[in-house]
């Protein structure tokens, strides 16, 4: 018999929470608030009692407290993740301690609130968690699995060893850096972060911290009050509090200018923004994803990116392999980008001839999976039939594709490196079709051409253009 340990109290219903903290107060408060939302509450006072009521019934989510008088919070979310690694586990910390907080959520935990605990904080915790639980809601973990899985296509080790990272990441609230050349699939891999997790019905809302003019990215993150300066006729909401509840995908985070990443670390640290001209900040529930293809690590120690705002978004790193250590992925890859193509067109599918497979398997990829696309769109729009031949291709075996640049050139044009080899006339046209195909959308435009923006900008610049 569980003698001493308190009893379920509500058996009626269908979702139950177990609190663990050795506080009563605490403990009455949340239970208290469950009931209202109309949960099941169980409480335990320790470790010990919590181990025994976890063996003994079936919970939705676990809350449990950091320190307890036989042992620590910590020891309590590993044993969770052992034996029930469906439970999600949050955790209450005091005020301050945000190390504890992230040691919690690198061992599995899911979220966790802060004491004096605000219960509308509380509240869209527990919502958060028992979505993700919910069997059959569009917000299960499983269920998105399979949903997304599709979309991050290959089977390689490398691929495999990842899609298990992002099941782990997507299942907490820490912020993950995906760090990746260009192409790779960082934006897809956030994506799925955020649609796997718990704010999945959410917004997510990308940002590239690169194509933001310095003078408008405190406006841009944070909103404006109206009459803060010419032209600000009304009140406007930032990033911040357009992707409230949800996702905030930092893309390029490394090409913030050192005056923003100290305005956008202290955002982060204490989950409030200042609109631009307001008196006072406004609290802001978001997870912050970010990605870059520069190493953060090496900009820390050259002094060009802050130390403390890669601490606070690198918590979990995700480091996503290039194209060409996993030509495995091809054939998947290019299936997959072929059914896509021909769906956006309303064409049929085109296949790939053997000879135009085993030239895809030869090449290195400098511009990863978008070089990929890119070549395969200009296939299908030159095969003769649906069959694309490896002359449809293109490639060039001397292992240049013409339009992808290096992650060499990545670095001499991010360092500002006038040196860069020359670019050809075809190239200039090349572009040029494509900014008109695009209407100077200089973003689509790059996109369709495998450069990133700052690369399709640099060639712009040196030709006059831009
Ligand atoms: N594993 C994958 N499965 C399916 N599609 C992929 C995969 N990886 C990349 N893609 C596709 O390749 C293109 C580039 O991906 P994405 O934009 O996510 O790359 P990125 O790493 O963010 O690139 P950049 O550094 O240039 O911003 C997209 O069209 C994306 O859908
Ligand atoms: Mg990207």
């Amino acid at each position: 018999m569980n003698a001493g340990f308190p009893e379920r109290r509500s058996r009626t219903a269908d979702k139950s929470v177990l609190i663990v903290d050795d506080e009563e107060d605490i403990r009455e408060l949340l239970e208290l608030s469950l009931l209202r939302m109309g949960l099941g509450a169980d409480c335990a006072g320790t470790l010990a009692e919590a181990r025994s009521m976890l063996d003994g019934n079936r919970y939705h989510l676990c809350l449990t407290d950091m320190r307890l008088p036989d042992g620590d919070g910590l020891d309590l979310v590993e044993h969770i993740q052992h034996h029930w690694p469906n439970l999600p586990v949050a955790v209450i910390t005091a005020f301050g301690s945000i190390e504890t907080a992230i040691r919690a959520l690198k061992l599995g935990a899911f979220d966790f609130v802060t004491k004096p605990i605000e219960l509308q904080v509380l509240h869209r915790l527990v919502r958060h968690a028992l979505k993700l639980q919910s069997p059959g809601s569009p917000g299960t973990v499983s269920d998105n699995m399979c949903a997304s899985a599709r979309e991050l296509v290959g089977r390689s080790p490398a691929m495999t060893q990842l899609r298990v990272l992002i099941k782990k990441f997507a299942r907490n609230q820490a912020p993950v850096f995906i760090h990746g050349e260009s192409g790779t699939g960082k934006e897809v891999i956030a994506r799925l972060i955020h649609s796997m997790g718990a704010r999945t019905a959410e917004p997510f809302v990308p940002v590239n911290c690169g194509a933001i003019s310095p003078e408008l990215m405190e406006s841009e993150f944070f909103g404006y009050r109206k009459g803060s300066f010419t032209g600000a006729s009304a009140d406007k909401d930032g990033l911040f509090q357009a992707a409230s509840g949800g996702t905030l995908f930092l893309d390029e985070v490394a090409d913030l200018p050192l005056s923003m990443q100290v305005k956008l670390l202290r955002a982060i640290q204490e989950r409030a923004v200042r609109p631009v001209g307001a008196q006072t900040e406004q609290p802001v529930d978001v997870r912050i994803l970010s990605a870059s293809h520069r190493d953060l690590a090496r900009l820390v120690s050259e002094n060009r990116f802050r130390q403390d705002l890669y601490f606070r978004i690198n918590v979990l790193t995700l480091p996503v392999p290039p194209l060409r250590e996993r030509l495995e992925d091809i054939p998947d890859l290019a299936a997959h980008l072929l059914a896509r193509l021909a769906e956006r067109d309303g064409n049929p599918v085109h296949t790939l001839s053997p000879g135009s497979l085993s030239a895809l398997r030869q090449h290195s990829f400098p511009g990863n999976v978008r070089e990929l696309e890119n070549l395969l769109e200009r296939a299908c729009a030159l095969a003769e039939n649906n069959e694309i031949t490896a002359e449809d291709l293109g490639i060039d075996l001397s292992d240049r594709s013409p339009m992808a640049a290096t992650e060499e050139e990545n670095e001499a044009l991010d360092e500002g490196d006038d040196d860069m080899e020359e670019i050809s006339g075809d190239e200039c046209a090349q572009i040029l079709k494509t900014l008109d195909e695009t209407r100077w959308n200089r973003t689509a435009a790059a996109r369709k051409l495998g450069l990133t923006l700052r690369q399709l900008r640099y060639r712009l610049q040196k030709w006059g253009k831009d």
